[in-house]
């Protein structure tokens, strides 16, 4: 697989949500419930636009993405929930396994999002694509001298690698993916050698590890590619200042590719609107909904049929794992114990 893509079938695709869309208002019920750990700025203006389209009201609840999983829980089969929106396949897979989803079968789905970024029932689909790539200080490295995750071991890094804590899903499902195609004693040999050449402890978010590049703490970090973009995108004067001291790397070109990620969303078990759910859900997998949030958060689209933004295709094609992402959840507790063997924070 490889970002950003060129746009095959737009056309045809347009026409498949035109024709979902005119048989929507007499065939669902009012109402689709949704529990959202992405923020309310970057899903709200697609589920009105969906509400425009289709007539069903959409009651949209945002919190933490463990808050939900838990709230979902709790409320059992008497959740109000139809939909869950999270990010990272760890969570969507703890959540199927948690029992708080439901399988749904969509030919368009099923065409439309790349079968590894999808559950192979149906429980969960992919609807963006974030890449976790090597973000570098441009006056301190050479891009030349960057290849690979693995790479990042050598003594040359020693005190320079910038990375958020263990504990974040994020770095666990990039270890996951190393165990999924390097196997458990390589990939715990790879977090040791990582660990020995961090710069400070693990600490904040990714922003975080790109304005310490900015500040000179640290010359390479970890990062998912969206934060980036948000910063050289941002308001604050800061953040534009630090990311324009930064440029990304896509590693492991020449193997297995850049680690991919999704957020994404499934019916949940306690739906009662289930038809109305799916139909929202293909909804955001559409083109108009895929190119809006790529635009909007700068993740590549998970609908092959639809091209990255302007900024995206700015950064160069790049190759990337094709590693189912369901792995990446059922590899997680597997990733979490390396990491703590290893002793990343
Ligand atoms: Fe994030």
């Amino acid at each position: 697989m490889r970002f950003p893509r060129a746009a095959l079938r737009r056309f045809a695709s347009a026409l498949f949500v035109t024709a979902a869309a005119i048989a929507a208002p007499s065939a669902y019920a009012e109402a689709v419930n949704v529990y959202s750990a992405r923020q309310e700025a970057l899903i709200k203006p697609l589920l009105d636009k969906f509400t425009d389209e289709t007539g069903i009201e959409v009651n949209l609840v945002t919190g933490k993405d463990d808050a939900l999983l838990t709230r979902l829980q709790t409320e059992g089969r008497n959740s109000p929930a139809d939909v869950l929106l999270t990010v990272d396949a760890g969570r969507l897979y703890r959540a199927k396994e948690a029992g708080v989803l439901q399988p749904v079968q969509s030919d368009f789905l099923e065409e439309t999002i790349p079968a590894n970024l999808r559950n192979g029932e149906g429980y969960w689909y992919g609807l963006s694509v974030r890449a976790r790539v090597i973000a570098y200080a441009t006056d301190r490295v050479d891009p030349e001298e960057l290849s690979t995750y693995e790479a990042l071991t050598d003594e040359k890094w020693r005190g320079r690698i910038c990375v958020r804590s263990s504990g974040n899903i994020y770095n666990q499902s990039l270890v996951a993916s190393m165990l999924s195609t390097e196997g458990e004693a390589a990939t715990e040999e790879w977090i040791e050698g990582l660990v020995a050449n961090f710069a400070r402890p693990p600490q904040g978010g990714d922003r975080d590890q790109i304005k310490a590049l900015a500040t000179g703490q640290c010359d390479v970090a970890l990062v998912n590619s969206y934060y980036y973009g948000a910063m050289l995108q941002s308001d604050d004067a800061e953040e534009r200042a630090a990311a324009d001291k930064v440029a990304v790397f896509f590693p492991n070109q020449d193997g297995r590719g850049t680690h991919i990620n999704v957020s994404g969303a499934g019916v949940t078990k306690s739906a009662k609107n289930i038809e109305a759910a799916t139909a929202l859900i293909e909804f955001l997998a559409g083109p108009e909904a895929q190119q809006w949030y790529a635009e909007t958060n700068n993740e590549y689209p998970a609908n092959s049929e639809v091209e990255a933004s302007a900024l995206l295709e700015s950064w160069g094609d790049f190759k990337a794992d094709s590693v189912d992402v369901t792995e990446l959840g059922r590899l997680n507790a597997q990733a979490v114990m390396a990491m703590d063997r290893a002793n990343w924070k």
